[in-house]
């Protein structure tokens, strides 16, 4: 079982669904593909979950493979969710032709639309890109039909970005130079309705079997009756997402430009730019403290962190114990994780060998498969920090490590 190789050197998301969509750090589809398609009907009904789905590449390539696949995901991040439910949804094909052509007239007619606003929106778009991004964020709020109108706010905030004074090499809000933002060529309407014609065919699915929730993972988990998932997939945060992957930077810009109906919010994920990563992983608040066997089998790398550095990591490790001692509680049979393991101070934190150590030490699982695969594209650059004014490398290769429990038979 699972022998195959997950280089995918060449692998290129242009040609797929997940290329229509830009959300940071996204799995490689294929290699999911692959591992979910070695489950396929090794029970009739088999109850996936992904708790931290992102755009969805591994719910999606399970509902592309099978109907056996009853799919069940969660992310905080209400972008992500938006992004997943149009993935598996999809569109409405009697209606898109018709409502892409009503868009069309919408913006090539002189029409009334508000102009949008929100906290800072002058530093972070040019006055006349905000005229065009609120004329389509206008006629985008008049199409009835639901999953065509969410599609179209899928592909617009693609065009939010690209047309922003954000700089496109990092995921962090990072304002463009001066002269960079005034050479900026406004063509957003014609941009976006030419993606919304390219990209239309990707999205045809209509899964009816899943359930998207946008919650805390560790919230919900912790809520959820013992074996009640027989798979469980996932690529996790590999640190908190402020000194990592600033999941939630990236999508405030896009979030704030689209309608509040057509999002699930709880409330707060709009009060500032960094809310969401404030409220992830490893974020502002300490919400676990490390037991005996966890304090052991981090300290080998923690001792050796500044003491400054070391709250933060721990954290992180704090919640991350706690996403594992849920997933041993929950999943039945299988556990699939994708991670990385991040350099703090020198210092490189293997988040697949404490994985290993826990899940080996407190459940039923076993690990059956370990991959490992050099990440070729990355925006966060491979030198990252410093540490006694030497560069240290960063995250450079991806793990996927399969467990399986004792219980299966076979
Ligand atoms: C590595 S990404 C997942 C990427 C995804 N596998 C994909 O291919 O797009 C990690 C995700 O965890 C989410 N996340 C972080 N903390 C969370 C929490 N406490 N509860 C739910 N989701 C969380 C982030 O919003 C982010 O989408």
């Amino acid at each position: 079982m699972f022998e195959f190789d997950i280089a995918y050197k060449k692998y290129n998301n242009k040609f797929d669904i997940h290329g229509t969509v830009l959300y940071p750090a996204p799995m490689i589809a294929p290699i999911q593909n692959k591992i979910l398609n070695e489950l396929v009907g090794y029970k009739k009904e088999i109850r996936l979950l992904d708790p931290f789905h992102g755009s969805g590449i591994a719910l999606y390539e399970a509902a592309l493979l099978s109907s056996d696949f009853k799919i069940n995901g969660f992310d905080i991040n209400p972008l992500a969710n938006l992004i997943t439910n149009v993935k598996l949804n999809g569109i409405n094909s009697y209606f898109i032709k018709e409502d892409a052509f009503q868009i069309k007239e919408m913006l090539s007619s002189d029409i009334d639309f508000p102009i949008h606003d929100f906290p800072r929106i002058e530093k972070w778009f040019r006055k006349d890109v905000i005229m065009s991004l609120s004329k389509i964020k206008f006629a985008i709020g008049q199409i009835e039909d639901v999953r065509n109108r969410k599609y179209f706010w899928v592909i617009f905030t693609n065009v939010v970005r690209k047309y922003s004074n954000t700089r496109s090499s990092t995921y962090k809000l990072h304002i463009k130079k001066p002269n960079a933002i005034s050479s900026i060529e406004n063509n957003i309407e014609d941009d976006f309705l030419k993606r919304i014609e390219k990209n239309k065919s990707h999205y045809l699915l209509n899964n009816y079997n899943h359930n998207i929730k946008k919650c805390d993972s560790l919230v919900e988990m912790a809520n959820m009756d013992k074996n009640c998932i027989d798979v469980l997939i996932t690529s996790p945060p590999y640190g908190d997402n402020h000194t990592t992957v600033p999941y939630g930077q990236f999508s405030t810009l896009s979030i704030f430009w689209i309608d509040k109906i057509d999002l699930i919010l709880d409330g707060w994920e709009m009060n500032s730019y960094s809310t969401i990563d404030s409220m992830s992983m490893g974020g502002s608040v300490t919400r676990f403290e490390l037991g005996k066997l966890e304090k052991t089998i981090v300290e080998e790398y923690t001792n050796r962190i500044a003491i400054h550095k070391r709250k933060k990591v721990v954290r992180f490790l704090a919640d991350y114990f706690e996403f594992l001692s849920q997933t041993i509680r929950i999943t039945q049979d299988y556990i699939i994780l994708t991670l990385g393991n991040r350099t703090v101070d020198g210092i490189n934190i293997s988040l697949t060998q404490i994985s290993k150590q826990y899940i080996e030490a407190k459940s039923k699982f076993v690990i059956l498969k370990e991959f490992s695969r050099e990440i070729p594209y990355k925006r966060i650059p491979k030198i990252t920090s410093s540490v006694n004014s030497m560069s240290v490398s960063s995250m450079n290769l991806e793990y996927v490590l399969i467990f399986k429990s004792l219980t299966i038979e076979n």
